[in-house]
């Protein structure tokens, strides 16, 4: 196992690269199961959700090239349609194969998804859209088998806007025989993302950003060359640290649009924020100053996938702050660990009551999910003294050269093996 050493207090100064979005990559990959020819998809970033991903296609048949930080992906050689549990047990998105695979082959078997522990995380919404377009589901010791004939357009309105729902179904239907119409559809830019890649390998899909996407069945799908866009939580995370450190540093490659809700909060939180084109840039010279409160909710609401910092970030405000968490249960697993660092936090049900202190001091913490372990990273870089944060293959899932990138803004910083 590995562990980060921190040495906190340094400001964070310089420019930073922002990767290609996770939650763009892995639908798209998923995809690639789909295409008659090649599809290469441009600058992936080296994270290991990806790297599973690949793997899991690997499994299915498909032939993986990397090249540079491109990966090429030929699913002409597919043929099966399993994924063992070994693999599907390594992330959440393997359940992104489910429709694809049943487009393709008629049929498929899949284990039940990882991922992130943070909550229930059911697959009920995907399993009754895909019930919608004429497949046939049983579960069986931990796996799901599905098979139908053909694949037939329909009207699917989902009970909450499931990201990983709107897309699993995108893909079953982009190759159905006639219309379905998605209704309380998700609107994350990841999704607008997807539906850009399939139309871009000859998909009719549209509405997608809206609560509504229409996607009229197409024969085939061709190959093609893909930059999916950057990476909004991975750019949200380094501005919060920013924020947290002090200092002035530019996140680059990244549409701010996709993550206003974030640049509100920070912009209360007294942070400077300048927008240009495709860059942010955020100052943080006096004390921050905490704000009453934020609240996850779907896109474009604050997300889910930056709670966890910004409740660090919140901690080390002048004031009290109270974090909802609506969408997943148990997302507050890293609140122990930052109390080691000092915060004065409590949770109750949703909520975490925040009361800000001057500073967090440092403390060995252990990281449980992503999201979680880059709130204990940043908070680690903020405080005092030394830290470690034990666990890396949690950041690893979806932060690419994490620390390359923090060491480059000025930050001490080391991963040694336990
Ligand atoms: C995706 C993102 C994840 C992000 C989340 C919410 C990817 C790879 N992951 O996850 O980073 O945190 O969106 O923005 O894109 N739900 C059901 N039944 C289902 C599916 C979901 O009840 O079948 C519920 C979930 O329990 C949760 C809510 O819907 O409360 C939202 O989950 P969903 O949008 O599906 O998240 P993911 O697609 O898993």
């Amino acid at each position: 196992m590995e562990k980060y050493i921190i040495n906190g207090g340094n400001r964070l100064y310089g420019s930073v690269n922002i990767q290609t979005a996770k939650n763009s990559v892995l639908p798209i990959l998923a995809a690639s199961v789909l295409t008659d020819g090649k599809v290469r998809i441009l600058n992936i970033p080296q994270i290991s959700d990806v790297k599973n991903m690949v793997k899991i296609l690997c499994c299915l048949g498909c032939k993986a090239v990397y090249e540079g930080n491109d990966i090429i992906i030929d699913s002409s050689s597919a043929s099966c349609f399993e994924i063992p549990g070994t693999l599907a047990h390594e992330l959440r998105s393997s359940i992104f194969l489910l429709g694809p695979v049943i487009s393709r082959f008629h049929r498929a078997k899949i284990a039940y998804p990882g991922g992130c522990d943070i909550g229930l995380r059911p697959v009920d919404l995907h399993l009754n859209g895909l019930k919608r377009l004429g497949v046939k589901i049983t579960e069986q010791n931990g796996y799901i088998h599905c098979s139908c004939d053909n694949l037939t357009g329909n009207e699917i309105m989902l009970d909450c806007p499931s990201v990983g729902a709107t897309e699993n179904i995108m893909l079953a239907a982009v190759k159905a025989e006639g219309t379905t119409v998605i209704k309380n559809a998700a609107r994350e830019p990841e999704i607008e993302d997807l539906q850009t890649f399939l139309n871009y390998i000859g998909g009719k899909v549209s509405g997608a950003g809206s609560g509504t996407i229409i996607i009229e069945g197409v024969k085939h799908l061709r190959g093609g060359e893909y930059l999916p866009i950057s990476d909004r939580i991975e750019a949200g995370t380094f501005l919060i640290a920013a924020a947290m450190c002090g200092g002035e540093i530019v996140a680059e490659g990244i549409c701010a649009e996709n993550i206003s809700s974030l640049l509100h909060k920070l912009r209360e939180n007294g942070c400077k924020i300048h927008v240009k084109n495709d860059k942010i840039k955020i100052q943080r010279l006096g004390r921050l100053v905490s704000v009453k409160s934020i609240e996850t909710q779907p896109y474009p609401g604050f997300p889910t996938d930056l709670q966890a910092q910004m409740t660090a970030l919140c901690c080390v405000c002048g004031g009290n702050s109270i974090i909802t968490e609506n969408l997943f249960e148990t997302r507050f697993k890293y609140i122990p660990e930052l109390r080691k660092m000092g915060a004065d936090v409590t949770v109750s049900g949703r909520n975490a009551f925040v009361r800000g202190v001057d500073r967090f001091k440092g403390a060995c913490v252990t990281a449980s999910d992503l999201r979680g372990g880059a709130a204990l990273v940043i908070s680690a870089l903020a405080a005092e003294g030394t830290s470690e944060v034990i666990d890396l293959s949690h950041t690893d899932r979806g932060y690419g050269q994490f620390e390359c990138k923090l060491k480059k803004l000025g930050a001490d910083i080391a991963r040694t093996t336990l």
